[in-house]
């Protein structure tokens, strides 16, 4: 059976961990040759050599979301190994550091460098890769190479309601606005722009450690906070993104889809 991204090029940041690692895994387990990007190339490395052993075809390429010019790198890069670009997958994320023992900064503890680098990762890393590939997959329907192409990004639940930092929720809210204002942009030019927008998941992310001693206690405490009763995992919000990427999303743009275990659609009164 073909795969639901079968043959697709797809560039993924943040590829290094997290979700990340997980949508390279998925996304070439359905049929994708994937650009795994990521600030930390030895870690992209690595996502990419579990790719290559569980039979799939996968590079890895350092690149910094936060500087437009390691993003056309990393676009090229792909257009170089595979022939073209596909799917960019906006993944890489960032948010404040929290303060050991004490948890996350209130927004009046937060420094302006840290909230700078939140801000450049988060908002200007999806809108550089977006830009990247807008130009990619204009270019090959000039050449005659078809149509088109997806564009997914790793929003948060925290950028549709108050949860967790402001500063990070701020940066997640503008990447949904974002992605419905470029949908329509690029409509016509059968250009699709979507977001994943998931609730906490115990990854690297945060400080947080995913081989903690801890990780089932952790895990419960997580998906107690949800309607469905289980915490997300980093391969729930990839199966999201697959899907959006894939052609069985394509008459679905502008959307920002909730992987929440049903935390956004409210909470159930009395008993
Ligand atoms: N884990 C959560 O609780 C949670 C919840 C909602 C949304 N998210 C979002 O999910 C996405 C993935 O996070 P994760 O949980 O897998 O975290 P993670 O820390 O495990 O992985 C993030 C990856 O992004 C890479 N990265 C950081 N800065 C980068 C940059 N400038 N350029 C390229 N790569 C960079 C890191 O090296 C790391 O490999 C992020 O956008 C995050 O904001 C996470």
């Amino acid at each position: 059976m073909e795969g639901l991204v079968q043959g697709k090029v797809a560039l993924i940041t943040g590829a290094g961990s997290g979700v990340g690692r997980a949508a390279c895994l998925l996304f070439s387990e359905h049929g994708a040759k994937v650009v795994a990007a990521d600030i930390n190339g030895e870690n992209a490395e690595e996502t990419a050599a579990m790719v290559r052993d569980a039979g799939g075809e996968c590079i890895a390429v350092a690149c910094n979301v936060a500087d437009p010019a390691s993003v056309d790198a990393a676009v090229a890069m792909a257009v170089e190994t595979f022939g073209r670009l596909d799917v960019i997958y906006n993944n890489a994320g960032i948010t404040i550091n929290p303060i050991p023992g004490k948890g996350m900064k209130s927004l009046a503890e937060c420094e302006p460098d840290e909230m700078k680098r939140v801000e450049d990762v988060n908002i200007n890393g999806v809108i550089y890769g977006s830009q990247a590939a807008i130009r990619q997959f204009e270019k090959q329907a000039e050449e005659g190479k078809g149509l088109g192409g997806s564009i997914v990004s790793t929003a948060s639940v925290a950028g549709l309601m108050g949860y967790g930092g402001v500063l990070y929720g701020t940066t997640k809210g503008a990447v949904v606005q974002f992605t419905r204002a470029l949908a329509i942009e690029v409509a016509d030019k059968g250009i699709r722009v979507n977001a994943v927008c998931p609730a906490g998941m115990l990854t690297h992310y945060a400080g947080m450690n995913p081989d903690s001693e801890h990780r089932e206690r952790i895990l419960q405490g997580m998906g107690a906070a949800h309607p469905l009763g289980k915490a997300i995992d980093p391969r729930d919000t990839a199966s999201a993104a697959l899907f959006l990427a894939s052609d069985l999303a394509s008459n679905i743009t502008g959307v920002n889809l909730p992987v929440d275990g049903g935390l956004y659609a409210g909470r159930k009164v009395g008993g």
